[in-house]
């Protein structure tokens, strides 16, 4: 780790704001961000300085680096307060990014106040965590029995051969069904929210409102949760920590959503795709039971939270070639920190079966994925990839896997879709009592996530629609 320097950064050294920039979120990025890492580093060294949707900041792009920015929580602040462009009003009041930072939960806070925050998390996901407790057993469960729901439900839908989006299809109401669950929510919750997560996330052009509108949700459910407690983590996050109030809990609920679906969403497409695209040695472990071991690989070579929420400098200090001010925000590319790792390990690691467990893909340092929060997410993805090729004898892509459309953003790296041409076991899941509006319903396509949810949900449960 770098001693911090006593010192403030020297006058003549460049300022971020005087740098020139190039824009991160290009059509090249979408396609092939390592691509971009490597210039970047080629040009500019372990740091670089880049241009996120008209606002500079520095990209942290070798490991070493990124380690240290993740580790140091004295130098590299959390609290956006911190952040001298938003303090001086220097960010265009709609830069699209900004609506997500604004949400002040456990994620953007520091010091006691952050571990505080962190022991009401570890507490009220404990439960869920242990496969012996009640709730344990009753989530894991859940997850196997959604899955093979989604399959019988693929199956009515466009037979024992087809066409499936894995995403829209299968992934996405997988981790909504699991939210419902977990989140203990009265209703089913629909596609929409998980396109305003993405909304706020990739910073598209109405993230603002998409990020009001999760919020409202949430702060919804937690008064109904209130007024109501459950089995569920809300209800536990409230017991955790009485103090919580209704808008903050919300919050909390919020950032959880955003890992349980956005992340560990795009875990399960990423290792699907890790499989689907025929790299032997990953089918190899897979066949071998190694489910564990392709999900690991996955998260090194292409990690879901590819550029992780950025730190802010405490004080002037120098990281790869360049002095960062006070009050400059750095972003930790997990990503481009797995691309050096592989280069400077041993040159056969990406053809080999052996993964290394020193990849960043649940964070580091003090803001890491919780332990809980690590196994459940471990569970939910080894669960649904396991589900899909344990039912499907066969399952291929139907697009050349270089022309897989990728989501547009400095976040997270995600499947629009993974279409695939599957044939299922004999003995895949079947839906037992099919219904002529639940086939009817899913055929409407991805647009009706909602209500295929809501029918998916009535068969699975019977019609509790207001506990
Ligand atoms: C495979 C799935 C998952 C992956 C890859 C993942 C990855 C991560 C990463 C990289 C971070 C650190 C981000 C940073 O430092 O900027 C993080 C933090 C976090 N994750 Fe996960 N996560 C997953 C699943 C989950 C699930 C299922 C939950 C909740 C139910 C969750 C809750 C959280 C929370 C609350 C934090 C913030 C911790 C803090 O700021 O102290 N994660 N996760």
């Amino acid at each position: 780790m770098e001693a911090l320097p006593p010192a403030p950064a020297p006058a003549d050294s460049p300022r971020l704001g005087s740098l020139p920039v190039q824009p991160l979120l290009t059509a090249e990025f979408d396609a092939d961000p390592g691509a971009v890492y490597r210039r970047l580093r080629g040009t500019y060294g372990p740091v670089a300085p880049v241009g996120l949707m008209g606002v500079p900041v520095w990209l942290v792009l070798d490991y070493r680096e990124v380690l240290e920015v993740l580790r140091n929580e004295q130098q590299w602040r959390r609290d956006v307060r911190h952040w001298r462009a938003r303090a001086q009003g220097e960010l265009p009041s709609d830069w699209p990014l900004l609506a997500g930072y604004e949400v002040r939960q456990m994620m953007f806070m520091d010091g006691e106040e952050h571990r505080a925050a962190r022991r009401t998390h570890h507490t009220a996901l404990r439960p869920f965590q242990d496969s012996k407790s009640p709730e344990g057993w009753e989530l894991r469960t859940a997850v196997a029995r959604c899955a093979d729901e989604l399959v019988a439900l693929l199956a009515a839908e466009s037979g024992r051969t087809g066409f499936a989006d894995l995403s829209a299809q299968y992934t996405r109401p997988l981790l909504l069904m699991v939210t419902t669950k977990l989140f203990g929510c009265p209703v089913d919750l629909g596609d929409e929210l998980v396109m305003d997560l993405w909304r706020m996330l990739d910073g598209g052009p109405d993230a603002g409102p998409a990020t009001g509108r999760a919020l409202a949700a949430f702060t919804r459910l937690a008064a109904h949760r209130r007024a109501r407690p459950g089995d569920d983590l809300t209800s536990y996050l409230m017991l955790a920590d009485p103090s919580l109030d209704d808008e903050q809990l919300g919050r909390e609920l919020f950032m959880n959503a955003v890992y349980l679906n956005d992340i560990t969403g795009n875990m399960i497409l990423n290792t699907l795709l890790e499989v689907l695209r025929g790299n032997a040695t990953v089918r190899r472990s897979l066949s071998a039971g190694q489910l564990g071991e392709t999900v690991n690989r996955t998260a090194l070579v292409n990690p879901p939270g590819a550029n992780m929420c950025f730190r802010f400098a405490a004080r002037d200090v120098r990281l790869g070639e360049f002095w960062i001010r006070a009050g400059d925000a750095v972003s930790p590319s997990a990503a481009a920190a797995h691309q050096d790792l592989l280069a400077i390990s041993s040159s056969h690691m990406v053809g080999s079966a052996v993964s290394t467990r020193a990849h960043l893909g649940w964070g580091a340092g003090s803001h890491q994925c919780p332990s809980a929060a690590r196994e459940l997410g471990s569970l939910i993805v080894t669960t649904a990839v396991g589900r899909i090729f344990e039912h499907f004898t066969q399952a291929e892509l139907t697009l050349p896997p270089d022309q897989l459309p990728w989501r547009a953003g400095p976040v997270v790296r995600g499947l629009k879709v993974l279409p695939v041409r599957y044939e299922l076991a004999h003995d895949a899941p079947v839906l037992h009592r099919p219904r002529p509006e639940l086939t009817r319903t899913a055929q409407q396509g991805e647009g009706q996530a909602r209500g295929l949810l809501a029918a998916l949900r009535r068969l699975m449960f019977g019609a509790k629609q207001d506990e």
